[in-house]
């Protein structure tokens, strides 16, 4: 059984994730890192969790040996809004993070997961079906933490052999806790605006095409390519993913089927337009497809109508 540990496991993943792994290995085999609230419910209590500032590497190599961890999935991170209002603070959580989980698993022998994102392409990137393998120059702090981190992780598999595994996360539309500052945070803010029958203000404009995926796959994902049979890997930092596709006036469209009253109006954020302007259409995720059984289960239309069931039942439960 794995002995896994999750650093930054209150943020929109973790929160998923910890739960899902916790189902499958066990409660008591995942050790939730937190760092500062807001906690999701019932965090203390439903396994182990420990205090972890993953900027500093021995906080991080105390938990691994206490606990006897063989397998990191590293979730710290500063979402590609915020970075660009604090790069240093965008490159010490996206990076120097990474850099101490990579060191205490080469010296522990420990697998690493670390998400990167579309954010780690750029404007000369080739826009629609992104290749696997292209040009990767974004403009964004959050992107160069990430294609760092996709090349350090690379790194320390040939040099040092450590068991690094990453994919390319597209937006993630979830329910259970919110993105913070994200390009791609609109179209999760837009369900609870329908649901709560408020007007939705989009801040990206219309024709403004990104991919995105429900948490459901997102965590999948994860867990299958940390399970996969390392042989069939030719990639590892990162594989491209994908499930759907869309701009502004789509999700809006497939939630007015079943909210028909529900209006939203424009009013563009430049810097989040910057940054969705250099992100690609949609990404090819073919390689993932073949070398480790990739598939999504959730196009917008089944995500569309799960998110609003879930929301209704919670938010308006009680009015
Ligand atoms: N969701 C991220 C962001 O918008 C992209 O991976 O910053």
């Amino acid at each position: 059984m794995k002995r896994i540990l999750i650093v930054g496991s209150t943020g929109q993943i973790g929160s998923e994730l910890s739960v899902k792994l916790r189902s499958i290995y066990g409660e008591s085999n995942v050790i939730c890192g937190y760092y500062k609230p807001p906690f999701p419910k019932d965090f203390f209590e439903l396994g182990p969790c420990v205090e972890i500032d993953a900027t500093d590497i021995n906080q991080i190599a105390t938990t691994v040996k206490e606990h006897k961890i063989d397998t990191i999935y590293n979730l710290a991170a500063i979402l590609s809004a915020t970075a660009e209002k604090n790069p240093k603070l965008g490159w010490d959580v996206g990076l120097n993070s990474l850099m101490n989980c990579l060191d205490v698993a080469r010296e522990m022998n420990c697998a690493v997961f670390t998400p990167s994102s579309i954010g780690a392409f750029g404007p000369n990137t080739p826009k629609d079906k992104t290749p696997q393998d292209t040009i990767q120059r974004p403009n964004t702090v959050y992107g160069i933490t990430k294609v760092m981190g996709e090349l350090l992780s690379d790194y320390y598999y040939t040099r040092w052999g450590v068991d690094t595994r990453s994919v390319r996360f597209p937006g993630i539309i979830s329910n259970m806790t919110h993105p913070g500052g994200g390009t791609t945070d609109y179209a999760v803010e837009i369900y609870y605006n329908a649901v709560q029958g408020e007007k939705f203000t989009c801040p990206v404009k219309a024709g403004t095409y990104m991919d995105m995926m429900y948490m459901p796959d997102a965590l999948n994902a994860a867990i299958q390519l940390m399970e996969a049979d390392p042989s069939r890997l030719i990639h590892r930092n990162s594989f491209n993913i994908a499930a759907m596709s869309f701009d502004p006036e789509m999700i809006y469209a497939a939630i007015k089927k079943h909210t028909p009253d529900f209006e939203m109006e424009y009013d563009i954020d430049p810097l989040k337009q910057a940054i969705a302007d250099s992100w690609p259409n949609s990404l090819d995720d073919s390689c993932a497809r073949e070398e480790w059984d990739w598939k999504p289960e959730y196009d917008l239309e089944k995500m569309t109508e799960d998110m609003i069931a879930v929301l209704r039942s919670r938010l308006l439960q009680n009015t």
